[in-house]
C-alpha cells in the first residue's frame, strides 16, 4: 500500500502483540490522547483490549492488513512479542504490507546481536528499524516506563513525542532518550537487567542473613526493608521486597513467601550480560554471582542431598546488642555492594560503547533509569551527577563523592562478609562485591605470579615492570643442586 492510499488512516501508532506489556503501553498512549491500533493473532488478547480500551482512542484488529491500513504514514509499529525467532517471523509477515520509510520498533528483550542483524537487513530494504528496551513491568508500561531506544535516529524523531509523553517522569523530565546507533538500546536494556539480577541477589542474600544469621521473623524482616527504603537505599526493588514480607493470602496460614519453592528462574538477559562481559574482558563479578546463584538454586535435589551430607551450619545466636550492630553494618554492606554493582554495570556500558561504537552518554542513561524502570533507586541520582560532572569518568568508584560514600561503608561491609562466612551463610554477591573492590583498589595484584606460571609451563612470555610492551621468556627450571 502506498502512502496516498492510507491518507485517511487515523492511528499514529500500532502495536503487534497484545500481551500485558503491549496492551498496557497502548492504553498509556491512548490516555495521552494518541489514536492507536493494536493487533494480535490471539483472539483472547484482542477481546481483552477491546474491553479495556472501549472508552479510549484504541482500535483493535485481528487482521494484519486491516491493522496496517489503519496507520498513518510513515507508519510506526512496535512489536512486543517474545524475543527470538518470533520477532523474525512477525517482520517477515508484515514487511510485504509496509511502505519504504515505515518504522518498525522491537520493544522486546531481543539479544543485541539479533537487533544488529535486523537493523542492517531492514535498512537495506529501505525500512527504518530500532530496538528499544522497555523497563517497568506491567505497571510501568501502563503508568510510565523507562525506555531505551537505539538505532535509526530519524525514525526515533518521528515517535519521540509519543514516547516522551508516555514515559515515566522525574523532575518533569521523561525517562526516555535516544541511546545510540545500532543495537545500543537493547544492549543498554540488557545491562539494566544484569544490574537488576545483581541487586535482586543482594536483597536475597540480605534476607538469608536476616533469617538465618540474625534469626528475624518475617515481621521484623519487613521492618528492616521498610526502614532501608525510607533512607539512602530507597529503591523500587526494596519497596516490593518490603511488601512481599507482609503478604498473606486470605484464608491461608502464614506468609506466601515461605511457601514458594527456592528455585529461581530466568529469561536470559542476566546470562547474556555475563557472557558479553566475558567476551569484552570486562569484570562484573557481582552480576555473575547473581546469574550463577540462580543456576545453583535449580539443583534442588542435589542441594537437599548435600544438606544431609554436610548439614546446614548455623550461627551461634547473637545477643541483642550484636544483632543491632549487625543490622547497622548490614545497611552499610548493602549500600557498598549496591554501589559496586551499579559501578560494574556502568563500566560494562563504557567498554561496550567503545567496542561497538554505541556513543553512549552514561549520564543520560543514569538519568532515564531514575524513574519507571526496575532498577530505579535514589542512588541513580548520584550516578547521574557523577557522569554529569565528569562525562569522561573512567569508573564510578573513582568519582570523589561516590568514593567517600563507599569508604564510609567499608567497615560494615567487611564485618558482614566475615560474619556470614564464619556462620556458613552463603553470600556470593556480597563476597564478589568486596573482592572486586579489594582488587580494584589494589595497585599491585598478584597477577605477576600468573604471568610467571604461564611463561613457565607454556613459554607465553611476560612483561617487566617499567618495560611494558617488551615480552620476554625465561627458562624457569632451576639449576640442579648437587
Ligand atoms: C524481565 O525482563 O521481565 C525482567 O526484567 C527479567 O526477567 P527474568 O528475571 O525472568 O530474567
Amino acid at each position: 500500500m502506498n502512502p496516498e492510499q492510507n491518507s485517511s488512516a487515523a492511528n499514529v501508532f500500532g502495536m503487534i502483540g497484545l500481551g500485558t506489556m503491549g496492551r498496557s503501553l497502548l492504553l498509556n498512549m491512548a490516555d495521552h490522547g494518541f489514536a492507536v491500533a493494536g493487533y494480535d493473532k490471539n483472539a483472547a488478547q484482542v477481546a481483552i483490549l477491546e474491553q479495556e480500551g472501549q472508552h479510549a482512542p484504541v482500535s483493535v484488529f485481528s487482521s494484519l492488513p486491516e491493522f496496517v491500513a489503519s496507520l498513518k504514514s510513515p507508519r510506526a509499529i512496535m512489536m512486543l512479542v517474545p524475543a527470538g525467532p518470533i520477532v523474525d517471523s512477525v517482520i517477515a509477515e508484515i514487511l510485504p504490507l509496509l511502505d519504504k520509510g515505515d518504522i518498525l520498533i522491537d520493544g522486546g528483550n531481543s539479544h543485541f546481536t539479533d537487533t544488529t542483524r535486523r537493523d542492517k537487513e531492514l535498512a537495506a530494504k529501505g525500512f527504518h528499524f530500532f530496538g528499544m528496551g522497555i523497563s517497568g513491568g506491567e505497571e510501568g508500561a501502563r503508568r510510565g516506563p523507562s525506555m531505551m531506544p537505539g538505532g535509526d535516529i530519524e525514525a526515533y524523531k518521528v515517535v519521540k513525542p509519543i514516547l516522551e509523553a508516555v514515559a515515566a517522569k522525574v523532575n518533569g523530565e521523561p525517562c526516555v532518550t535516544y541511546i545510540g546507533p545500532g543495537a545500543a538500546g537493547h544492549f543498554v536494556k540488557m545491562v539494566h537487567n544484569g544490574i537488576e539480577y545483581g541487586l535482586m541477589q543482594l536483597i536475597a542474600e540480605t534476607y538469608e542473613i536476616l533469617r538465618k544469621g540474625i534469626r528475624l521473623e518475617n515481621e521484623a524482616i519487613y521492618q528492616v526493608f521498610k526502614t532501608w527504603n525510607e533512607g539512602r537505599l530507597q529503591s523500587f526493588l526494596l519497596e516490593i521486597t518490603r511488601d512481599i514480607f507482609s503478604y498473606k493470602e486470605s484464608g491461608a496460614d502464614g506468609y506466601l513467601v515461605d511457601r514458594l519453592l527456592d528455585v529461581a528462574r530466568s529469561k536470559g538477559t542476566g546470562k547474556w550480560t555475563s557472557q558479553v562481559a566475558m567476551d569484552l574482558e570486562l569484570p562484573i563479578p557481582s552480576i555473575d554471582a547473581a546469574v550463577e546463584t540462580r543456576d545453583l538454586s535449580k539443583y534442588k535435589s542435589l542441594r537437599v542431598e548435600a544438606a544431609s551430607v554436610y548439614g546446614a551450619e548455623q550461627p551461634n545466636g547473637f545477643t541483642a546488642v550484636e544483632q543491632q550492630q549487625l543490622l547497622t553494618q548490614l545497611e552499610q554492606a548493602f549500600y557498598f555492594s549496591m554501589v559496586t554493582t551499579y559501578a560494574q554495570g556502568m563500566h560494562l556500558l563504557a567498554k561496550a560503547s567503545v567496542a561497538f561504537d554505541y556513543q553512549l552518554q552514561l549520564d543520560q542513561i543514569a538519568k532515564i533509569w531514575r524513574g519507571g524502570c526496575i532498577i530505579r533507586a535514589a542512588f541513580l541520582e548520584n550516578i547521574y551527577n557523577a557522569y554529569q560532572q565528569n562525562p569522561t569518568l573512567q569508573h564510578l568508584l573513582l568519582d570523589p563523592q561516590v568514593a567517600q560514600l563507599v569508604q564510609q561503608a567499608v567497615p560494615g561491609m567487611r564485618t558482614v562478609v566475615a560474619t556470614a562466612a564464619m556462620s556458613g551463610v552463603a553470600i556470593p554477591a556480597y563476597a564478589a562485591s568486596l573482592s572486586y573492590f579489594d582488587n580494584f583498589r589494589n595497585a599491585t595484584m598478584p597477577s605477576n605470579l600468573i604471568q610467571a606460571q604461564r611463561d613457565y609451563f607454556g613459554a607465553h612470555t611476560y612483561e617487566l615492570i617499567g618495560k611494558e610492551g617488551v615480552f620476554v621468556h625465561t627458562n624457569w627450571v632451576p639449576d640442579a643442586i648437587d
